[in-house]
């Protein structure tokens, strides 16, 4: 009976506060213990429904399985099975049971679980719903410039892994780069160029300070050529996307009419002969002398300075009465080749004879006049071709050149009426020509004679 009796109160008392969290449930009990102190240890009471606290776990669930049924939690050998909320993780034991000594075997709680800590990926961001914790979402966004490559948002999984990987941001804009604008340009005058500078392009890009701007082609400052040449640049940013811009520098060369070379003349042009700035020379052939401009310059205008010149046949007077008035009619224009022999038998000069008409070509390419001084007085002659020369005449070139009559020879003046070779034996005309050419002919000529060498047969 007293045992029943103690029973109830403790069952009593116990109904009062049953509803109280841990810490006062067990003082309840400790109270108890101290109105009826027991000797040889606690009684086991295995229906006591609170022999136990009420198990209670935050955020989590308590099953427990007492062999007294569903309301009898906490009856002594009742096992309860902790779960966690979603979100959390459990602690301790997951599985207790309610001992003799009236506590729990084990003792466990819930905490919330985390995902680990995202880290910041370069030129990108994220903001999160709730930070670290399960459910929590992350939206990454990447800094201008800058796109994102993968999933856009990570979510905090129940089991403390973020859903999906890490998102990069990655630079695919383009710099941007502008070139300057096309231009025009005459050509300098005497050339088929002309230099062209500009300033570089400057590139710009979102996400890259430093671009390396790469020219193309033909650079500034440079001469360019007639016509159209296309400029290009090109520029990356780090991320190697590519940019690029072009633009076209044209050369326009100003050109006058092509010149018509005079009748039994040429012209020697500089440059490339019509464009603005190249001047052309008259020239005449041999036995021609000019009239009028020796050079016209082509001008800005595209027209030619000056009025053409013409080649005007080289006339001569043969009857003048002194050596000098003769040679004064060929200074700079004709070389002369006097030749002298005491007889028209002489054999030297009969070959000679035969061998100057035939190369009468050849002498005129080289502007070469042939004078014959022949015999002696009183029957003494001298001509140039078939014009006679006076006796006075004839008698000042011997004495001038010191040219005996008693011999054959041959005497070569340059343009200058200068002695210049003389020969005492017959000289093929080959031989002839081979001096001539060697030390009597200016550069024009020799070009000249290059051109037209075909030209005598
Ligand atoms: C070209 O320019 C020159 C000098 O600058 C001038 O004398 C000439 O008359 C001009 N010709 C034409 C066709 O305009």
């Amino acid at each position: 009976m007293p045992v029943t009796l103690h029973g109830v109160v403790v069952i009593l008392i116990f109904y009062v506060t049953v509803s109280s969290g841990w810490e006062e449930t067990y003082s309840n009990y400790e109270l108890v213990s101290e109105e009826e102190p027991i000797e040889e240890g606690p009684r086991l009471d295995y229906n006591d429904p609170t022999w136990c606290h009420s198990p209670s776990l935050a955020n989590g669930e308590v099953n427990c399985v007492s062999p007294r049924g569903k309301s009898y939690r906490s009856t002594l050998g009742t096992r309860c099975e902790m779960t966690c909320d979603r979100g959390y993780r459990l602690m301790g034991k997951s599985s207790v049971q309610c001992l003799a000594n009236r506590r729990w075997s084990g003792t466990a709680y819930c905490r919330r679980k985390r995902c680990h800590v995202l880290h910041l990926n370069p030129h990108g961001r994220y903001t999160c719903t709730q930070g670290f914790v399960v459910d929590s979402r992350c939206d990454f966004t990447c800094e201008p410039g800058y796109r994102i490559i993968g999933q856009h948002s990570r979510t905090c999984q129940a089991d403390g892994s973020w859903s999906s990987v890490e998102p990069v941001c990655t630079d695919d804009d383009p710099p941007k780069i502008r070139c300057p604008l096309s231009r025009a340009k005459f050509a300098d005058p005497g050339a088929l160029t002309a230099k062209v500078a500009w300033d570089p392009p400057v590139a710009t890009d979102t996400a890259d300070k430093a671009l390396e701007v790469i020219l193309v082609g033909q650079g500034s400052n440079t001469a360019f050529k007639e016509g159209a040449t296309i400029v290009r640049y090109k520029v990356y940013d780090l991320a190697r996307n590519r940019a690029g811009c072009k633009f076209i520098v044209r050369i326009v060369v100003r050109r006058c009419e092509v010149l018509k070379p005079p009748l039994h003349g040429y012209l020697s042009c500089s440059s490339d002969t019509n464009n603005y700035g190249a001047v052309c020379e008259y020239h005449c052939d041999g036995g021609y002398e000019r009239k009028g401009t020796s050079s016209r310059v082509c001008q800005f205008n595209n027209s030619w300075s000056g009025a053409p010149a013409e080649c005007k046949q080289m006339e001569f007077k043969s009857d003048v009465t002194t050596a000098s008035a003769l040679l004064d009619q060929f200074y700079e224009k004709r070389r002369l080749l006097i030749i002298s022999t005491p007889n028209l038998m002489n054999q030297e000069y009969r070959l000679q004879n035969l061998m100057i008409q035939k190369s009468g070509c050849g002498l005129d390419l080289r502007h070469v006049t042939v004078i014959e001084l022949l015999g002696s007085p009183p029957r003494e002659r001298g001509r140039i071709k078939e014009r006679p020369l006076h006796s006075e005449v004839i008698e000042g070139l011997r004495q001038a050149f010191r040219i005996s009559r008693s011999y054959f020879s041959m005497l070569i003046l340059d343009k200058h009426g200068v002695d210049r070779e003389r020969f005492i034996s017959t000289m093929t005309s080959d031989e002839l020509f081979a001096y001539i050419d060697d030390f009597l002919l200016d550069e024009e000529e020799r070009d000249r004679l290059e051109l037209h060498r075909d030209f005598c047969v």
